[in-house]
C-alpha cells in the first residue's frame, strides 16, 4: 500500500501535449478513477507510473520515492490492461503463478499463493483450464490473479472490463469493489465510461485534453461539477444546459434564458464575472406541476420513453429542447403542454466566458 504524487507531470508526443502539468495525489487504499474522452490523456497517465513512459516534466512519486527514472520492475506495481494477454497454451494455475516462478517462489509456497488467489477471485476450479475454455469474465479473473499473485503496492487498470458483455461488467464492477474492501491495494483504474467511474471509485479524476478538471468524490462531482465540461461528462441522460444572462430588476437576481426568468440568489449572481452565464439542470431535478405554479415554466411533450422505474421525457421549451427524467406519467401523453419548475439549490450556473461553475461550496475541492 502506497501513496502516488504527480507534481506537474507533463508528457508529449511530438506536438500532443497528453499529460499537461498534472498535479494530483493518489492517496494510500484509494480507488481513484481516471474518467475522461478518447484521447484525453488516461493510458498515458498510467503509463507514467509504470515507468513504461518517462515524463517531460515534473515529479512522480510512489511513497516516498522519486519515481521519474525508476525502472518498471523496481516500482513493485502490477498493470491491467484491456486486453488480458494471457498465454494460451498454459493452464489457469500456470498463467496465474508466472510472475512468481520467474522470481523463483518455492513450489509449495507458489501452490498456496495460487489457491489462495484463485480462491479470492472464485476461480478455484478452474486452474487446470486453458484461457480458450473460459468466459471472459473468468479469462479477466485470471488476468487480475496473474497481476495480484505479486502483491504490488499498486494497481493501474486500463479499461479491464471493456472487452467484457454489459450484464459481467455490471457484476466484475462489484467484485472488483470487494476485492478492494479487503485487500486495500492503492488503485487507478481508467475508464471512458462515467458509470463505471460513479460506482467504482472511491474518488474519481476527471480529464479532458490531458488537462485534469476535477477531482473528487463520486457525489461530489455529481453535485458539484466544477465546469461545464465535467457537468456534461458526468450524468446520463446529460446535464441540461441553457445560455442565459444574469438581469437585475429592483434589486432581485433572474436568470433570464430567454424563454423563460428564473429567479437566482444574489450570491450566486455576484460570483460571475461575466452577466452570460450558463444554467445547468439534471434531468431529474425538475418537477412537473399540472398547473401554473409560481415562475413555473411551461415546455410540450415532444417524446416520452418509459424505462420502467422511470420515463424519460424530450421537452421542447419554446424551440429549446430539454431532456427530463419523470418518476410517474400517469396522466401525460405525448404532446401535452406541462409546468416545469426546479428547485434553487440543485440549480448549476456556469459562467459562460470561464465555462466555471459559479458558487462552489467551500468544502468541495477542485482539484487537490
Ligand atoms: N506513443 C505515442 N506516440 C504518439 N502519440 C501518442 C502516443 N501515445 C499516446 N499518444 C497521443 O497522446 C494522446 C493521449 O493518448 P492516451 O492513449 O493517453 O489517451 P486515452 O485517454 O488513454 O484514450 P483512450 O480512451 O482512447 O484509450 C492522444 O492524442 C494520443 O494520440
Ligand atoms: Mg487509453
Amino acid at each position: 500500500m502506497v501513496e502516488v504524487r504527480f507534481e506537474g507531470v507533463t508528457k508529449r508526443f511530438g506536438k500532443v501535449v497528453a499529460v499537461d502539468n498534472l498535479n494530483l495525489n493518489v492517496e494510500d487504499g484509494d480507488f481513484l478513477v481516471l474518467l475522461g474522452p478518447s484521447g484525453c490523456g488516461k493510458t498515458t497517465t498510467l503509463r507514467l507510473v509504470a515507468g513504461l513512459e518517462t515524463p517531460d516534466a515534473g515529479n512522480i512519486y510512489i511513497g516516498d520515492v522519486l519515481a521519474n527514472e525508476l525502472s518498471p520492475k523496481d516500482r513493485n506495481v502490477a498493470m491491467v490492461f484491456q486486453s488480458y494477454a494471457l498465454y494460451p497454451y498454459m493452464s489457469v494455475f500456470d498463467n496465474i503463478a508466472f510472475p512468481m516462478k520467474l522470481r523463483k517462489m518455492p513450489k509449495k509456497e507458489l501452490r498456496k499463493r495460487v489457491r489462495e488467489v484463485a480462491e479470492l477471485l472464485k476461480i478455484e476450479n478452474l486452474l487446470n483450464r486453458k484461457p480458450r475454455q473460459l468466459s471472459g469474465g473468468q479469462q479477466q479473473r485470471v488476468a487480475l490473479g496473474r497481476a495480484w499473485i505479486r502483491e504490488p503496492q499498486l494497481f493501474l487498470m486500463d479499461e479491464p472490463l471493456s472487452n467484457l458483455d454489459a450484464k459481467l461488467r455490471v457484476v466484475m464492477r462489484t467484485e472488483l469493489r470487494k476485492l478492494h474492501h479487503k485487500l486495500n491495494i492503492t488503485t487507478i483504474y481508467v475508464t471512458h465510461d462515467q458509470e463505471e467511474a460513479m460506482t467504482l471509485g472511491s474518488r474519481i479524476a476527471i480529464q479532458n485534453k490531458g488537462i485534469l478538471q476535477q477531482v473528487g468524490t463520486p457525489q461530489q462531482v455529481y453535485e458539484y461539477p466544477a465546469n461545464v465540461f465535467v457537468a456534461g461528462f458526468i450524468g446520463s441522460p446529460a446535464m441540461n444546459m441553457l445560455k442565459g444572462t444574469l438581469v437585475e430588476k429592483n434589486g432581485e437576481f433572474f436568470m433570464d434564458a430567454g424563454v423563460f426568468q428564473y429567479p437566482v440568489s444574489p450570491e450566486i449572481a455576484k460570483e460571475s464575472s461575466s452577466t452570460e452565464v450558463i444554467l445547468g439542470v439534471r434531468p431529474e431535478d425538475f418537477v412537473i406541476s399540472s398547473k401554473k405554479a409560481p415562475h413555473a415554466i411551461k415546455a410540450k411533450i415532444e417524446v416520452m420513453e418509459p424505462l420502467g422505474r422511470e420515463s424519460i421525457l424530450s421537452l421542447d421549451l419554446g424551440g429549446v429542447p430539454l431532456t427530463l427524467i419523470a418518476k410517474s406519467t400517469v396522466g401525460l401523453s405525448t404532446g401535452d403542454d406541462i409546468w416545469i419548475t426546479f428547485d434553487e439549490k440543485k440549480l448549476h450556473i456556469f459562467d459562460e466566458k470561464t465555462q466555471k461553475r459559479l458558487g462552489l461550496p467551500k468544502h468541495v475541492k477542485v482539484a487537490n
